[in-house]
């Protein structure tokens, strides 16, 4: 399949392009580098042999989009271009709002024009809000807790609606966990602007020195050791989850959580990191971070039955890809009164 992927110089984005193409499809990479870069171009060019077509590009500007539809005939759409910092969309909500939404509507409407039949969307699990784990599909969605959390439940709605008024425009929803690790290469990983939002590149930036010590958020939860617990997946595993539901696209609506379907504390993610990487990673215990569940993690038994797919590797697989990708990248650490 010619298969169009919004945000794909982004972490999960370019995994997905590695999988998409060592599975003899083809790629047209439309991104605006906003936060990734150029270079993952030639990483991903590197790792597989094969050349990548890309537009940098803003996916809500309709008029440039069609004109890149006009020019390639696309069998699907894989759309992970969106903001997704959660303490951002919190201050900035239009901003959320307006980029996540739009470029979600602009891409629908023009699969239409263009008789493109096949809608990948990258959503997460935090659609879920507080409800309990394990986390079924067909649970009712409840409120998040932040606006970016939202721009995944309304972007799924709209494109749920779109899909019933439109026969041939058939959408699976994904719904990530938490995705970490990297390429085995270690040429393409997670490598976030500023100080890391997300546990595991912090984690591999105090490995590195970059960062002083890990501030655990809190070890009171109701959990096995009292920090939070989430459901830790491969982004190689989560690559693989996008081609399955891409080839296993047919009619209508799906919804799939892509996880493992187990759960992982911060303290034993740690522990699992320090063992596997033999790299000390010092931490403190701090107060929880507001809008924090305890625990979180999949039912993934619907994308095993319904997409053959479950995911293969495991947290020391995930923290020996993070820490090989982390080494290899130019991010030099800290002196002392740096960090
Ligand atoms: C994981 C665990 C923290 C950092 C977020 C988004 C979600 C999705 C994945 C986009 C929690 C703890 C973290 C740190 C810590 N993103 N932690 N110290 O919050 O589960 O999910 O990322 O789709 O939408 O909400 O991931 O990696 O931030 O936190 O103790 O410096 O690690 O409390 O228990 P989270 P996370």
């Amino acid at each position: 399949m010619n298969v169009l992927v919004t945000g794909g110089t982004g972490y999960i984005g370019s995994h997905t392009c590695v999988s998409l193409l060592q599975a003899g499809h083809s790629v047209v990479i439309v991104d605006n580098l906003s936060n990734s870069s150029r270079e993952t171009l030639e990483q991903i060019e590197s790792i597989t042999g094969e050349e990548v077509m890309f537009y940098e590009n803003d996916v809500t500007d309709e008029k440039t989009m069609d004109e890149i539809f006009t020019h390639h005939s696309f069998d699907g759409v894989i759309h992970f271009a969106g903001f997704k910092a959660v303490g951002e969309s919190v201050n900035l909500p239009s901003k959320y709002y307006r980029n996540n939404l739009l470029s979600t509507i602009v891409l629908a409407d023009l699969c239409l024009k263009h008789n493109v039949e096949k809608f990948v969307f990258s959503s997460s699990a935090t659609v879920y809000g507080e409800n309990a784990s394990p986390m079924v599909e067909s649970m009712e969605l409840l409120p998040t807790t932040n606006p970016y959390g939202e721009t995944k439940a309304m972007s799924e709605r709209i494109l749920s609606d779109i899909s019933k008024a439109n026969p041939n425009f058939h959408v699976s929803l994904l719904r990530y966990f938490n995705p970490v690790g990297a390429h085995e290469s270690g040429l393409i990983g997670e490598s976030p602007n500023g100080i890391p939002n997300n546990l595991m590149p912090y984690v591999t930036q105090v490995a590195k020195g970059i960062r002083e010590k890990l501030s655990v958020f809190g070890d009171d939860y109701d959990t096995v050791d009292g920090s939070g617990v989430r459901d830790y997946v491969h982004v190689m595993d989560l690559a693989e989850g996008h081609i399955a539901a891409l080839e296993h696209l047919e009619e209508g609506v799906r919804v799939y959580n892509l996880g493992t379907g187990k759960g992982t504390s911060v303290l034993e993610l740690v522990e699992a990191f320090e063992q596997v990487n033999q790299v000390p990673v010092p931490y403190d215990i701090v107060q929880r971070r507001p809008g924090d569940l305890a625990t979180c993690f999949a039912d993934a038994s619907k994308a095993e039955n319904e997409l053959g797919w479950t995911a293969k590797r495991g947290i020391q697989d995930m923290c020996r890809d993070a820490w090989n990708y982390q080494s290899r990248s130019s991010q030099e650490a800290l002196s002392e009164n740096e960090r």
